[in-house]
């Protein structure tokens, strides 16, 4: 059974520092899929992985170029892909992902891969992948309640590893 942990930041800088120490965690082969409405902070929590892993680029939204690569400071190459402007439909979302190579992306064993919108391509998406959802809390506008979801044995030993580092709660 997969077990949520949820995390409230209450900033910014707190989305952003949880994403460095689940950065620092990761190893090839991990997908990390991330949810969330226009605003919510996935980009903010990419940038903050991106960090923890050593990037020395800006990390920016694939929204238009839907995939960005950049390489770790452990040489790692990481994907950061955007599926929201893909397609009309889920189907016709599938058939775009897997023209542009979003497939092979996530079928690599080297690669790390950020993925927004992963909900749109859900059956391209591999067993094993660490599922982020972000969703803004009512009548505070800087708190984000971010729930983790381990999908697969090497998700869950990264869960894991955060929790027993980070002050996480599970449900
Ligand atoms: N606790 C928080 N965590 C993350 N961002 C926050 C938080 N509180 C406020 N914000 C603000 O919310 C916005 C998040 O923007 P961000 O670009 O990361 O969202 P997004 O989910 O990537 O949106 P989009 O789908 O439009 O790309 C930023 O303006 C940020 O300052
Ligand atoms: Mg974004």
């Amino acid at each position: 059974m997969n077990v949520d942990h949820v995390i409230v930041t209450t900033s910014p800088a707190e989305t952003h520092d949880l994403g460095v120490r689940l950065g620092r965690r990761l190893g090839p082969g991990q997908v990390i899929a991330l949810h969330g409405d226009l605003g919510a902070g996935k980009t903010a929590l990419a940038q903050g992985i991106a960090a923890g892993l050593g990037v020395s680029e800006p990390i920016t939204s694939p929204t238009f170029t839907l995939i960005n690569q950049y390489r770790t400071a452990a040489g790692i190459p990481l994907a950061h892909v955007d599926c929201y402007r893909l397609g009309e439909s889920r189907a016709e979302a599938q058939r775009e992902a897997a023209t542009i190579g979003v497939e092979e992306l996530l079928a690599d064993e080297e690669l790390i891969v950020l993925i927004e919108w992963g909900e749109l391509i859900a059956d391209l998406l591999p067993t094993d992948y660490l599922d982020i959802v972000l969703v803004p809390v009512e009548d505070a506008p800087e708190h984000r309640r971010i729930v983790l979801t381990a999908h697969g044995g090497q998700s869950q030993q990264l869960l894991q590893a955060l929790v027993e580092h980070t002050k996480l709660s599970s449900v």
